[in-house]
């Protein structure tokens, strides 16, 4: 089995496509990588290897049962590593209904087929098939500002259509190992920032919106922390859960690095000052524009990453200076995916979120 490849579902978004090309990079073992390709996903942030014999693409739904299975059976895949979701928490207040069918229905029927073949595998790969489901801090709550962080033994309190369906979609993983022993793993990580995120998001949103200037809108009084995590480190914590977690565990994930939202896009307008003095507003920071708060807006997260980092020895490498300077100057020479991404339906979006 350790020769079979691992099947990776929504591989061409933000986290799943730093994952492909890091594990290409750096593990000797194929991907398949099943992407429904929606708004969120961009098979253009894979062309690097795109014609690596060890990458398959399928274009496809994680719900599609026929397909799924299909794959399990043609592949035999030695692990899963579930990514796949609707990931925005603004989209899930103002439509919920493709939060629960790709979060909740969409894991619920990869899990079906990988029990399914699982079952029938010999003793010695059934107990090496790994499960991996990638989920959120956000399953836990909001958190007081002294209120020690999120530990993995935090009671679940979701406050988001989008953290209920990660939340749910958490528990089917865990009942399918306790019900029927299926050898699964759950990661829950902090906030990600870095290349290929789609600018719906407030690290790239802040950028763009700079650079072109336009209001960077902040929420509410810009005072909600989130702890930040360079999308790489996060790819790196979940190869390591995958080579080395404990069956049935969680794992949290997260940057160490609390920082209120306001603080972030005032720090992306100071390199934005340094690097393009030309642009049409500086300083950048003129931009910021408070605006309506989310519905709901969980005020402060931050995780408690003591238990990967006893058991798996990982712990983040990127400090926060050094990965937003990157991830800025990512922006800065990516002009022809922010066309592409920022196209049509981006356009709609942003019109509809910010008219308030
Ligand atoms: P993303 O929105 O950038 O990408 C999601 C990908 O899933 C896209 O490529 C999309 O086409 C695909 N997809 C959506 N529905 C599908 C379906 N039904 N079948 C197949 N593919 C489908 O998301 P992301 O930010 O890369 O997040 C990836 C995972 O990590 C999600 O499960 C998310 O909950 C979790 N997560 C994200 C963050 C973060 O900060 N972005 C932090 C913690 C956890
Ligand atoms: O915590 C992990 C989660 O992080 C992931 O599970 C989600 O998939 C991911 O989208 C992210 O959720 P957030 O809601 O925290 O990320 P977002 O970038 O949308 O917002 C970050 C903070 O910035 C949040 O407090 C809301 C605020 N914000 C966001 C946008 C888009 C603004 O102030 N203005 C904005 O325009």
């Amino acid at each position: 089995m350790q020769n079979h490849p691992i099947l990776v579902t929504g591989g061409a978004g933000f986290i799943g496509s730093n994952f492909i090309l890091q594990w290409l990079g750096s593990e000797p073992g194929a991907v398949v990588n099943l992407d429904k390709l929606t708004y969120a996903g961009n098979l253009s942030n894979l062309e690097t290897v795109a014609s690596d014999p060890r990458y398959c693409f399928v274009h496809g739904d994680i719900g599609d049962r026929k397909l799924v299975g299909d794959l399990f059976h043609s592949h035999r895949f030695r692990a899963v590593v579930h990514f796949a979701a609707e990931s925005h928490v603004d989209r899930s207040i103002r439509g919920p209904d493709d939060f629960v069918l790709t979060n909740v229905n969409g894991t619920f029927s990869l899990l079906e087929e990988a029990r399914a073949y699982w079952c029938e595998l010999p003793q010695d790969d059934k107990a090496s098939f790994r499960f991996l489901h990638i989920s959120t801090d956000e399953v836990y709550g909001s958190l007081g500002p002294a209120s020690p962080a999120f530990s993995e033994a935090t009671p679940y309190a979701p406050n988001s259509p989008y953290a209920a369906s990660k939340a749910a979609s958490d528990h089917l993983v865990r009942a399918y190992r306790h019900t029927y022993g299926l050898p699964t793993l759950t990661t829950n990580c902090s906030n990600n920032y870095g290349p290929y995120q789609f600018p719906e998001k407030l690290i790239p949103l802040a950028i763009l919106n700079a650079m072109n200037g336009k209001p960077i809108p902040v929420y509410g009084d810009g005072q909600n922390v989130r702890d930040w995590l360079f999308v790489r480190d996060h790819c790196e914590a979940v190869r390591a859960v995958l080579r080395g977690g404990r069956v049935g565990q969680t794992y949290n994930i997260g940057g160490e690095n609390e920082k209120p939202n306001l603080k972030i896009v005032e720090l992306i307008c100071s390199i934005l000052d340094e690097l393009r003095p030309g642009d049409p507003v500086v300083p950048h920071r003129k931009l910021i524009t408070f605006v309506a708060d989310r519905p709901g807006h969980d005020r402060r997260y931050a995780m408690d990453i003591g238990k990967i980092k006893a058991e798996l020895g990982w712990h983040p490498r990127e400090t926060f200076s050094s990965g937003l300077r990157k991830t800025v100057e990512w922006y800065l020479v990516h002009e022809s995916w922010i066309r592409e991404v920022t196209s049509g339906s981006y356009r709609q979006w942003i019109a509809t979120q910010y008219s308030r």
